[in-house]
């Protein structure tokens, strides 16, 4: 077992974990933060999408001892402090961006990267920068929508 410290969503935390755990099971199973989807288990889908030092990445890809000393944030991370929700996450429900829900989690993490990087995409930024999450619901209709609207509520809040 390794001893490692992650920092999630602001807290530190400390857990020890067998050197082949994959991060997305730490976090839902060490943790508790069951936010963060497991799809593929293989870096296809993009449901287990979490912020690692504020970039994407795929937390089925990762060993937790990878991590350690690092900074993620999950969905559960993404609301503010009082349980206001993100920018991304208030246009997701304003556009109807999510059906069952099970994608949700990562496409949030990942357009909150995108959006922090780039906060006025085209039509194809927008399209290339979800590219890489998988939605069995939507047809990304929605989900391009809802990128679009997040853009603009930022926008305004600034
Ligand atoms: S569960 Fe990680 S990419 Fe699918
Ligand atoms: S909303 Fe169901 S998989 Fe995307």
């Amino acid at each position: 077992m390794h001893e490692i410290t992650l920092t999630v969503n602001g807290v530190v935390q400390q857990v020890a974990v067998p050197g082949r755990r994959l991060l997305s099971d730490c976090l839902r199973h060490d943790l508790g933060l069951t936010g963060t989807h497991v799809g593929c288990e293989h870096g296809v889908c993009g449901c287990c999408t979490v912020l690692l030092d504020g970039e994407p990445v795929r937390s089925c890809l990762v060993f937790a001892v990878g991590a350690d000393g690092h900074e993620i944030t999950t969905v559960e991370g993404l609301a503010a402090p009082d349980g206001t929700l993100s920018p991304v996450q208030r246009a997701f429900a304003e556009c109807h961006g999510l059906q069952c829900g099970f994608c949700t989690p990562g496409f949030l993490c990942t357009v909150t990267a995108l959006l922090r990087q780039n906060p006025a995409p085209t039509e194809e930024e927008v399209l290339e920068g979800v590219s890489g999450n998988l939605c069995r619901c939507t047809g990304y209709q929605n989900i391009v929508k809802s990128v679009h609207r997040a853009a603009e509520i930022m926008a305004e809040d600034r």
